[in-house]
């Protein structure tokens, strides 16, 4: 199996100068089984930002595709409106309302006249490959109006239920924030995930956000449990000058002679330049 990881596209106003044309040109060369897109398509979460992203990833040869929502992705009252008609409309509603403390995680439907008054978005979606099965999870860890992440303990306790009730092989889990960054706008309980990654033995943990490459393991010697975390920088964004563009593909994810290419990206006038890197696991 492999798998390509994009993260942090960015249209709107904080989009690259990059050719997107050449670009898709390069990613569809990979013939990935398994897209993995980590957040913040958009910038300002406006619908031409969103079907912009919608059309950029419908042009990338594959199937399965996974797309989670990022902080730049949730600035306004239709974001998850918009989420949901562009780029995925799963929809998992909290076992307790009540129990939610989110902040802005309900809108008051008498107030904000959109369709969806619930504006977290996380999804479990099986995937059967190979003859094994995948839950996709993705979790939200954003908060609206926000940069810094946040997770619903309730939406948390929503997903191990459906989690508990699937039957699968193993787990592949998606955030926009991670549990062992941090930044300028961190996930300030990423406590809350880090349980949540033990409890149900999770091994593998994408994210985006940051723009800068992590590749880490974690081990929790008490739960008895580690977990690789996938951090990608940011596919198509303008960046500072202290980041570079780039992609990661898993080539022949988990199986002995497993390699992961580190792809950077380089405008250089209409003209995209690749540098690549191989990293053994
Ligand atoms: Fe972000």
């Amino acid at each position: 199996m492999n798998i390509l990881h994009i993260s942090d596209l960015h249209f709107g106003p904080r989009h690259w100068e990059g050719n997107n044309k050449l670009l898709l040109e390069k990613l569809n060369s990979y013939n990935a089984d398994i897209v993995i897109n980590t957040g913040d398509s958009t910038t300002d979460s406006l619908e031409c930002e969103f079907r912009s992203a919608s059309n950029f990833l419908n042009s990338i040869n594959c199937t399965r595709r996974f797309s989670i929502i990022g902080n730049h992705d949730k600035r306004n009252l239709r974001s998850q409106d918009l989420f949901h008609e562009f780029i995925d409309d799963a929809i998992i509603y909290p076992l307790d309302p009540q129990k939610c403390t989110k902040k802005n995680i309900f809108l008051d439907p008498s107030i904000s006249k959109v369709n969806n008054h619930f504006t977290d978005i996380n999804f479990i979606h099986t995937l059967t490959l190979n003859g094994e099965t995948t839950l996709i999870v993705g979790i939200d860890t954003n908060e609206m109006y926000s940069d810094n992440g946040c997770i619903d303990d309730e939406m948390l306790r929503t997903l191990s239920e459906h989690i508990n009730q699937a039957t699968y092989d193993k787990i592949f889990l998606m955030c926009h924030h991670s549990p062992l960054e941090t930044d300028n706008d961190p996930l300030y309980n990423s406590y809350r995930l880090q349980s949540f990654i033990s409890k149900h033995e999770i091994e593998h943990v994408f994210c985006g956000h940051t723009h800068k490459l992590s590749l880490k393991t974690s081990t929790d010697h008490y739960q008895q449990h580690s977990f690789t975390q996938y951090v990608s920088g940011s596919l198509s964004a303008a960046n500072h000058s202290e980041d570079t563009n780039m992609f990661l593909f898993y080539e022949n994810w988990a199986e002995e002679g497993m390699k992961i290419h580190l792809v950077r990206i380089f405008v250089e006038g209409e003209q995209l330049i690749f540098k690549e890197e191989l990293i053994t696991f």
